[in-house]
């Protein structure tokens, strides 16, 4: 792969040579764009001796072969990678500025992969302005390398550290396949997801719920949003947040209200993926008081079944619309999942395997087996569930 790595005015710029060497030495051809101020951390012969090329620099340069060489560079690069982008870079680029060699060219690479990895004091990161320009930078296909926590060269701690050059170099191996990231997929998609648990209400202070964290809905609902889709996440009761522009959140405790409102959001979305995990019933009873306790006899609770939120929408779906749905199974997986999947009338179903001990409820990984109608399937391996989340979004609906 041919690869462009610009280097801004940060001095995690000190790191910039060592990607270079780490890139070369897995066989890639590297070329250095760097910024005046980049240049007063780290030098243009150490940055040219690593990359074994000449480095660009200057919109203007008496070297360059033409007026526009920076710019043919986007037809020589297969991506970009600007480690470490400050906030000054990350800036220009949401607002489409370029007035240096590395900026114009960021412009003109829209059809290539694009990867920022930031660097800057924790302040600086958190300020809302920069927050602002990350997620709309994500939300056209940027690829982000999310900084680590950690000592700072000002002398404070926080998040703000450029992530290690074996990270990002990790981050460059593993883009999703060889589609440019920067464009938008799924741009004027609408599409529904369901995440979380629900509570069922026994009396004022107990419920019957599971485990569900809401992980597996909250990284699609991320992944859509970063393709360009706008996202109506409706959440059962969990502790996770989200900020992006892109994804409006309505939250829920119980499997009507669930049902309410995906059922009143479904008709304008062109997709649905339902990974909540609904309770199948429900406390017939619900008391608006505590109930005190019943003595040695016990206690018997009368559950009632909950409305099947995906089998619903299986049913009103229409020609255009497509409805993924998740399957938790034990035993008889595939031939379970495949029996759900015509039965609720699905597209899509994802099954989850319980038996991976990486994968399931609360914990950051999961290894899905993805099942269409034609009864084709798609395995796969373990993964984070933003990565998993990644690939269901690209096999169900990037078409
Ligand atoms: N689901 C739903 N509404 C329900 C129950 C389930 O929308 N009341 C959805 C889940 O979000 C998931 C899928 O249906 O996408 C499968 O859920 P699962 O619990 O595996 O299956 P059930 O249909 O409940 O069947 P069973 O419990 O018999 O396996």
């Amino acid at each position: 792969m041919k690869v462009i790595v610009g280097i801004t005015g940060g001095i995690a710029a000190y790191k910039a040579p060592l990607l270079v060497r780490l890139l070369r030495k897995e066989g890639h051809e590297v070329k250095c764009v760097a910024t005046d101020h980049a240049l007063q951390f780290v030098t243009r012969l150490t940055l040219e001796t690593v990359s074994d090329n000449k480095l660009y620099s200057d919109l203007f340069d008496r070297g360059n072969n033409h007026s526009t060489e920076h710019i043919s560079l986007k037809d020589w690069g297969d991506m970009i990678i600007v480690a470490p982008a400050t906030a000054n870079i990350i800036g220009k680029m949401a607002s489409g500025i370029g007035d240096d060699a590395l900026s114009t060219l960021l412009l003109s690479m829209s059809r290539k992969p694009i990867m920022l990895a930031p660097a800057m004091n924790t302040q600086m990161w958190e300020c809302p302005a920069v927050q602002r320009n990350i997620e709309y930078l994500r939300s056209v296909g940027v690829h982000i390398v999310s900084p680590t926590d950690g000592e700072l060269a000002c002398g404070t701690s926080g998040t703000g550290r450029m992530a290690e050059p074996e990270e990002i170099m990790r981050q460059i191996t593993s883009l999703p396949d060889a589609r440019p990231i920067h464009e938008s997929p799924l741009n004027n998609m609408r599409v529904l997801v369901t995440a979380g648990p629900t509570y069922e209400r026994i009396d004022s202070v107990r419920f019957i719920g599971n485990y569900s964290s809401g992980k597996m809905g909250f990284a699609l609902a991320e992944a859509l949003a970063s393709m360009g889709a706008t996202v109506e996440l409706v959440s059962g009761p969990t502790s996770l947040s989200v900020h992006h522009p892109l994804i409006h959140r309505t939250d829920v405790e119980s499997a009507r209200q669930m049902f309410d409102a995906a059922t009143t959001l479904f008709p304008d979305c062109q997709a649905a993926i339902l990974s909540a995990a609904v309770a199948d019933y429900r406390p017939e009873q619900t008391a608006d008081h505590k109930l005190k306790k019943q003595g040695e006899e016990g206690m018997t609770l009368k559950l009632v079944q909950n409305p099947d939120i995906l089998a619903t929408l299986g049913s009103r779906k229409v020609e255009g619309q497509t409805l993924i749905g998740f399957a938790l199974e034990t035993d008889n997986e595939l031939d379970n999942a495949r029996h759900k999947l015509e039965k609720k009338n699905l597209d899509y179903i994802v099954l989850n395997s319980l038996r991976d001990k990486g994968a399931g409820f609360g914990v950051d990984t999961n290894r899905v087996t993805i099942i269409g109608r034609s009864g084709a399937s798609l395995e796969t391996p373990l993964l984070s569930k933003k990565e998993v989340a990644e690939v269901i979004v690209r096999h169900c609906l990037c078409h």
